[in-house]
């Protein structure tokens, strides 16, 4: 982790209500610079809600959000131009045209076209992915790269418009094993090397502990905990996780996979 302690962004009592449910509820918590934040939480804990308040695709209902001391405002294009960048799943590529292309294209809306130097942009990007070995064909259709190399378009596009914080919502999902190694070490060295700041959902243990600084811990919207990963373990951030014991968790695994009807709330 980079030299500091500084927070670069600081949630205030967060609270996100939908109908019939406080998706979050009262949530506090800094990331700093440089820093590798997990957060996890069982599905509907509330990780996606919180990030998507934080690129502002969400209102909360009440809180706020300081970035680099001042309270975080706009809608998501004018966030990822202030330094706040989402990773999504879905990544929101254009497949057809190339990564190069969607560099650029992810940055261009009627409102922002013309503010920003294309050439500034592309030089930034590809001193970065120098230097962290990323080495994707920046000429050919996006379609034709691998489920990391789209992952790392999307990355290095937040990153050429000098994402200062970027958030990755299970990121891995789609990756092999040998894709997510390789998006690890080079979230390690942005982290290092650049000082960005990453938060990361990831349902896998295994990975959280191997690339995470702290983990914060939701549980029906609230807040659990944050802990420095290497004074945590996964038996015991899985407890904090389901607040009770593990054989508990597992039955109440079992019960939400079991339940279709529960399913499709999450997802919708
Ligand atoms: N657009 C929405 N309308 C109504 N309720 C919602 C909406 N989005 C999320 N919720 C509810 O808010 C709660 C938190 O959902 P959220 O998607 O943030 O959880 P999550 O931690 O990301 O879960 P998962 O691990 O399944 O992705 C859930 O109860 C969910 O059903
Ligand atoms: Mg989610």
């Amino acid at each position: 982790m980079a030299n500091n302690n500084q927070d670069i962004l600081e949630f205030k009592n967060i609270t996100k209500y939908y109908p019939g449910t406080i998706a979050v509820n009262d949530v506090s918590f800094s990331i700093r610079k440089g820093e590798i934040f997990g957060l996890m939480g069982e599905n509907g804990a509330g990780k996606s809600t919180l990030l998507n308040i934080l690129s502002g695709a969400v209102p909360e209902t009440s809180g706020e959000i300081i970035f680099n001391g001042e309270k975080l405002t706009g809608n998501p294009y004018e966030r990822r131009l202030k330094g706040i960048s989402m990773v999504y799943q879905g990544l929101g590529l254009a497949l057809e045209l190339t990564a190069e292309e969607n560099i650029l294209l992810g940055n261009e809306t009627s409102r922002g076209f013309g503010l920003i130097d294309h050439k500034a942009q592309l030089k930034k990007a590809k001193s970065v992915m120098d230097k962290v070995g990323v080495d994707f064909k920046l000429k050919v259709p996006v379609y034709n790269l691998s489920a990391d190399e789209k992952q790392l378009v999307a990355i290095v596009r937040a990153i050429s418009l000098n994402a200062k914080v970027i958030a990755l919502d299970e990121p891995t999902s789609s990756l092999s094993r040998n894709e997510a190694e390789k998006l690890f070490d080079i979230i390690r060295k942005l982290s290092e090397e650049e000082n960005l700041s990453f938060i990361f959902v990831s349902h896998h243990l295994d990975e959280v502990f191997k690339i995470t600084n702290r983990i914060a811990v939701l549980k029906d919207g609230k807040l659990q905990q944050v802990v420095n990963t290497k004074d945590t373990n996964p038996q015991k951030l899985t407890e904090t996780m389901v607040g009770s014991k593990i054989a508990e968790n597992q039955q109440a695994k079992k019960f939400s996979k079991d339940n279709p009807l529960n399913e499709t709330i999450i997802l919708g």
